[in-house]
């Protein structure tokens, strides 16, 4: 209550107001700091008992879903695991990002689509098959230039001109023959220097699948790079490996591709 009190005024009222009140509390900044700490503590233990229960159901309890809410991963899996793999995708992702307009394709639940992808994009059109992740994305991952839709990228991909399209963590859901006939269609979509990025992964070496709804695991980036150099003139595969997951990212392009020959936002040498 007290610290909202003071957070109100810094937020909105105006800014000398602002200023003297936190002048008034200067003396009393680090008492008033414990308490800020103490109580943010609490909620953090608090949202990860409850992220880990709300996982336990999810996950546990059939039937499996094929997409994770994101939000379990910043508020539990990340702190007990120390795993930022999670977050990768949307940091190598977003390195593409042109500044106009994306399709994301099999977006899940839409947590990389607004908090990694909206901010420096025209428009998001972020579409999956399941209505249950759509609806779930409508609700919780709004932001003023996205829009959700149920579509299947098989039979339903949508039409447009996209400076990125976006296929995280679902290219191996699909056959080689799927990749093949999809891969088209994002090529036919993209204007002419646009950029496809995505993330996948190597598939186990016990031979067991990663999740029961993948069609197709990759062996190694050369295996995944097959699939995007008879579209693209510019192709970068890079993995990263946890104790977890080997991961598979990629850049393709007609124009440069992130910190490859000609991509303006690196110096390199
Ligand atoms: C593992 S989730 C990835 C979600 C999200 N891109 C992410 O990175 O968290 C795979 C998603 O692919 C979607 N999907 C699978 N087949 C699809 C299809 N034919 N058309 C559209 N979405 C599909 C699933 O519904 C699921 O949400």
């Amino acid at each position: 209550m007290f610290l909202g009190a003071l957070a109100a005024p810094l937020a909105s009222t105006g800014v000398s107001v602002a200023r003297r009140t936190a002048a008034r509390l200067s003396p009393i900044k680090r008492p008033l700091e414990a308490i800020a700490r103490s109580e943010a503590r609490i909620a953090a233990r608090w949202s990860a008992a409850a992220h880990h229960r709300l996982m336990a159901v999810q996950w546990g309890v059939p039937p499996q879903p094929e997409w994770m809410d994101h939000s379990i991963d910043l508020h539990y899996q990340f702190l007990r695991d120390r795993n930022p793999l999670w977050a990768e995708r949307g940091v190598f992702g977003g390195l593409a990002l042109k500044g106009g307009d994306v399709l994301e394709l099999a977006c899940g639940d839409g947590f990389n689509t607004r908090n990694f992808y909206s901010l420096r994009s025209r428009s998001v059109l972020a579409v999956d098959f399941d209505d249950t992740a759509i609806n779930h994305a409508r609700r919780y991952s709004t932001a003023p230039n996205v829009e959700f839709r149920l579509a299947d990228i098989r039979t339903d991909m949508p039409a447009g001109r996209y400076d990125n399209v976006v296929w995280d963590a679902a290219i191996e859901h699909f056959t080689p023959d799927e990749i093949e006939s999809i891969m088209a269609a994002i090529k036919g979509r993209l204007t002419p220097e646009g950029i496809l990025s995505g993330y996948t992964l190597v598939e186990r070496s016990d031979g067991a699948k990663h999740l029961e709804q993948h069609e197709y695991e990759f062996t190694d980036m050369a295996d995944l790079r097959r699939f995007l150099t008879p579209h693209f003139a510019n192709v970068t595969v890079f993995e990263t490996v946890y104790p977890s997951r080997h991961n598979l990212y990629f850049w393709a392009s007609d124009g440069p591709v992130p910190l490859g020959d000609g991509w303006p936002h690196a110096v390199t040498g």
